[in-house]
């Protein structure tokens, strides 16, 4: 599935660390002009000093400011880019607590924040040019806890990637004239090193064996597992397949 990105320029949030950096890091190995959004000086720091971030532009921005948001956008129309891709990367339970009588009001504002509004926010900007050039290719992160509910993580976060799955399908509709398709990829555990230690403090050594035995490809994700999905619904050749929620998680969770 090589996606052929040269000439097109890519949008990736959230996207210093983590999926996203994996994600922005393909995306410009595929050819593409990339800009990443991310609110962590130091994580942008350390990735602008990967060889595979080479070329990639970084804006630090708050995706909760919508403000920023806009300020931040402005400084990448002045630097040139006219964005054919978006990749609503940056979202995560935040850490709030998986029992549901434990999330606040506040836990549940964060994370729809955080994995619903800035994603709106961005669409909104972004696509009327990609309307008005007739492409583009919005891909959106959302989650097997989205799909099918979560082990480790509580229902705020499961109900913000079931909104964002859910837009997914709606934009689709939309925006499908207008040359834009809209998919949402996502992934079961990934194990990145904030993954691995969310899933150390709230599973056991056996649960966590009973889980790995439980996922049909025996393993759990890769950031690259994650880019590669992302890659190809940004490509070209994608573009009879919108509204689709692809599942990125060795089977762990089917739906026919
Ligand atoms: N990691 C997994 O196992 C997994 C599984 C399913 C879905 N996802 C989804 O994939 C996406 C990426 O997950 P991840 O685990 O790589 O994320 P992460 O928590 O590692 O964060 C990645 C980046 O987002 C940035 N960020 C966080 N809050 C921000 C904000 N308010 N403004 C700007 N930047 C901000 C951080 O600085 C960091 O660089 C999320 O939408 C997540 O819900 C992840």
């Amino acid at each position: 599935m090589a996606a052929g990105l040269h000439g097109k320029m890519a949008l990736v949030s959230g996207a210093a660390d983590g999926l996203g950096a994996a994600i922005a890091a393909r995306l410009a190995a595929d050819g593409a002009r990339v800009a990443v959004l991310d609110r962590s000086a130091e994580a942008i720091a350390l990735s602008a000093a990967r060889p595979d971030m080479a070329g990639v532009h970084f804006e630090q921005v708050d995706l909760s400011d919508a403000a920023g948001i806009a300020a931040a956008l402005s400084r990448l129309d002045q630097a040139g880019f006219r964005f054919d891709i978006l990749v609503n990367n940056a979202g995560g339970s935040l850490h709030t607590p998986r029992a549901f009588v434990e999330e606040t009001d506040e836990d549940w504002a964060r994370v729809m924040d955080l994995n619903v509004t800035a994603a709106v926010r961005l669409i909104r900007a972004i696509v009327p040019g990609m309307a008005e050039r007739g492409y583009g290719r919005i891909i959106n992160l959302g989650s097997k806890a989205g799909r099918y509910g979560s082990l480790f993580t509580g229902a705020n976060y499961v109900a913000a990637k079931g909104a964002v799955q859910s837009m997914t399908l709606q934009l689709a509709q939309e925006f499908g004239p207008r040359g834009i398709t809209c998919n949402a990829v996502c992934p079961g555990a990934i194990l990145t090193p904030r993954v691995e230690r969310l899933l150390s403090e709230r599973q056991t050594p056996e649960e966590r064996a009973a889980v790995r035995n439980a996922i049909p490809v025996r393993r759990h994700g890769r950031v690259e597992d994650v880019a590669a999905a992302v890659a190809f619904f940004a490509s070209e050749e994608s573009g009879f397949i919108t509204g689709q929620l692809l599942d990125v998680n060795g089977g762990q969770g089917m739906a026919s």
